[in-house]
């Protein structure tokens, strides 16, 4: 049981004050019944109404976004992707599942479940992230080879082995399943090439909703966030 106020406001629909005044203007109801005091003892589990508009309380959420150009995963700011997010899905401390450049699209994870974050990112899971990549140049056999057997540089950092197929001109798709800062463009330039434009296709099995234009996120359905982890 927790206070009405305190669950709507954590719902991150509502500031306190909004909250409070909600309730006091009677607009609020818990399981069908009117809340009156925002002291009210409320069980978190129900149904939570407001102008008869059911709040999402559930702790955690769970969202895909297709990530424009232009915005960064750092928090704060209104640049950051987190601006992005519409007000119905927001929580205190949201984050993003790793990070996509600020000049980087596609598929973001963006959640405040610490231990599901973990979960993606963990070098031990290898989860695969594939991207689509325009390039400067075409790809040639000997880039796949290279990519295929992995790098390493004089300083001893080391790219574990990378998918790269080439596509039509000087497009490609690659696929990497470490998380390593500017991977994708750092492999390519190790192979004398250059990223102009890349997009993050899919993380496991998830693939990115393309009815998402960008910029738009959705919250994932459990059998989404179960493929993450099915490849
Ligand atoms: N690799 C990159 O170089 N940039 C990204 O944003 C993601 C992967």
């Amino acid at each position: 049981m927790k206070r009405a106020d305190g669950i709507l406001s954590d719902s991150g629909m509502f500031t306190r004050s909004e909250a409070r005044k909600a309730i006091a203007e009677g607009r609020v109801f818990a399981n069908g019944k009117k809340i009156t005091s925002p002291s009210e003892k409320t069980d978190e589990n129900a149904v939570i109404t407001v102008d008869g508009k059911e709040i999402n309380t559930e702790k955690y959420i769970y969202l895909m976004m297709n990530k424009p150009a232009g915005y960064v995963c750092e928090n704060g700011g209104e640049r950051s992707v987190l601006s992005l997010v519409p007000k119905e899905f927001y929580r205190k401390g949201l984050f993003t599942v790793g990070r996509l450049d600020k000049d980087t699209e596609g598929l973001l994870l963006i959640t405040n479940d610490g231990d599901f974050a973990h979960l993606v990112v963990s070098p031990k899971k290898n989860i695969e992230k594939l991207y689509f990549a325009e390039l400067e140049r075409e790809v040639m056999t000997a880039d796949t080879a290279a990519f295929a057997n992995g790098f390493e540089l004089k300083n001893g950092e080391k790219f574990a082995p990378a998918i790269l197929e080439k596509g039509e001109g000087k497009t490609a798709l690659v696929t990497v399943s470490e998380g390593k800062f500017h991977e994708v463009k750092r492999l390519f330039l190790l192979t004398g090439n250059a990223v102009l434009y890349l997009k993050r296709l899919k993380i496991g099995g998830l693939l990115l909703d393309t009815s998402l234009s960008a910029g738009e996120s959705r919250a994932l359905t459990t059998e989404e966030k179960d493929l993450i982890f099915s490849e």
